[in-house]
């Protein structure tokens, strides 16, 4: 027999070890990437996909590593233990596990596209639609400012607190864990107590924050459980502290400086930002046929205070009947955002949209075709695009395109 070598030990040498599980083509393309594009430093500091680089390992993998999953998960379902531990490098660390927000995206794979875009300490990246605020954590982690747009309240709530756990003092998060039994008398009402509600960034009611997002998880939780809420909200409320805690330690062991963030409740329509202020965007739009984001975090949404209906009017691709109207209002309102986005980057900076396509539900129309339709007319340059397989049966897309514009205005 010929002397049989894998893929990856033909492309790196063997002191460059992949993180555990790095065996998908498009990540073996962004670990290629990374090893001839950036510098031995930078990709101990910044890469997404190497374990270790010539015996010193990785700031990511150490990250991960660091943060004992044994011990936030103590208390959790074997499943969802099982599903953080396989996430381990993926998904699972730093604050991105609190709260699993539907049609989030892999943090690992944004930290590889933060270093494709070439953004570094100092610049602030966007995502006009931020969900969970996924794009936030991940360029906050290598000291990257950032501002995280999205329409939906819950959504805000979401990105404050995991931005904010990533930096702050501990011994406050303890007064949390001793309070959290009137706390959650607080909290156990029909609609969320007036003070626990903002839509602003403040330091004090943050910690409170915590502990309304860790309800409204364990709300969620209870529907799709035979548990109660009283005895799940405990639960993963100590989750939430465990696992910031446990970031907070490899924060401090490992010197990360943390970059900034802006949470702002605002369309993409509309940005709320000055002109040429954005060095780097990565984003994903809502595709309504998948997940309808509104029905999905109704009751979160009406324990808040929020009218769904309200919100739907304002969403992207909630609007209209029937594939053909839903569709022309859906790239009508990305068109929009191009028209924003085109406005508020500096010129030659790059734009990601990541978009799931599934023609069946679109009737044969290919999303990412009509995308980098849009994209040209409001005069962004094609770069290139990478495709990702989608896994898991429950998924109704299959695939992903990673799409990358330049500004050329
Ligand atoms: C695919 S999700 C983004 C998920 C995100 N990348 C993450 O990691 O959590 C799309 C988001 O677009 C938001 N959205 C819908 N219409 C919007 C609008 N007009 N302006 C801003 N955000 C909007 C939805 O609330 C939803 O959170």
């Amino acid at each position: 027999m010929q002397n049989f070598k894998s893929i990856t030990e033909k492309l790196f040498p063997p002191s460059y070890q992949l993180i555990d599980g790095t065996d998908e083509i498009f990540e073996i393309n962004f670990a290629l990437w990374e090893y001839e594009n950036l510098s031995k430093q930078d990709l101990i500091n910044r890469s997404a996909y190497f374990k270790s680089v010539e015996g010193i390992p990785t700031v990511h993998c150490q990250t991960c590593d660091l943060q004992n999953l044994e011990e936030i998960h103590q208390n959790s379902s074997l499943r969802t233990k099982a599903f953080f531990l396989n996430g381990k490098y993926s998904t699972g660390y730093a604050t991105h596990s609190l709260f699993p927000y539907r049609g989030k995206f892999h943090p690992q794979m944004i930290r590889a596209l933060l270093n494709i875009i070439g953004v570094k300490p100092g610049d602030t990246v966007l995502d006009p639609m931020s969900g969970s605020a996924t794009l936030s954590v991940e360029a906050n982690l290598l000291d990257i400012d950032s501002v995280a747009v999205d329409i939906s309240p819950f959504c805000g709530l979401m990105g404050r607190v995991k931005t904010f756990a990533l930096n702050l003092d501990k011994g406050k998060l303890e007064q949390i864990t001793k309070e959290q039994g009137k706390i959650f008398e607080k909290l156990n009402k029909q609609k969320a107590p007036s003070y626990f509600v903002k839509d602003e960034q403040d330091e004090e009611k943050s910690y409170y924050e915590i502990a309304l997002l860790a309800f409204l998880d364990a709300m969620g939780f209870a529907r799709r459980s035979s548990k109660s809420i009283n005895v799940l909200f405990p639960i993963v409320l100590n989750r939430y502290i465990s696992t910031i805690r446990n970031f907070q330690t490899a924060r401090e062991k490992l010197g990360l400086k943390i970059g900034s963030s802006k949470i702002i409740k605002g369309s993409a329509l509309d940005l709320p930002l000055e002109d040429d202020s954005i060095d780097g965007v990565i984003t994903s739009p809502p595709y309504s046929f998948a997940i309808d984001y509104v029905d999905n975090d109704e009751p979160q949404l009406k324990y808040l205070g929020y009218d769904p209906i309200k919100l739907k009017n304002s969403m992207i691709g909630l609007q209209g009947r029937g594939i053909a109207e839903k569709l022309e209002l859906y790239f009508d309102m990305l068109d929009k955002v191009f028209a924003e986005l085109a406005r508020v980057t500096k010129k030659g900076t790059k734009t990601i949209f990541v978009v799931g396509t599934n023609d069946i539900q679109t009737k044969g129309v290919r999303l990412e075709g009509k995308i980098k339709e849009l994209a040209k007319g409001q005069k962004f340059k094609f770069l290139s695009e990478i495709l990702k397989p989608i896994k898991g049966l429950q998924n109704t897309m299959k695939e992903e395109y990673i799409l990358i514009f330049e500004n050329a205005k």
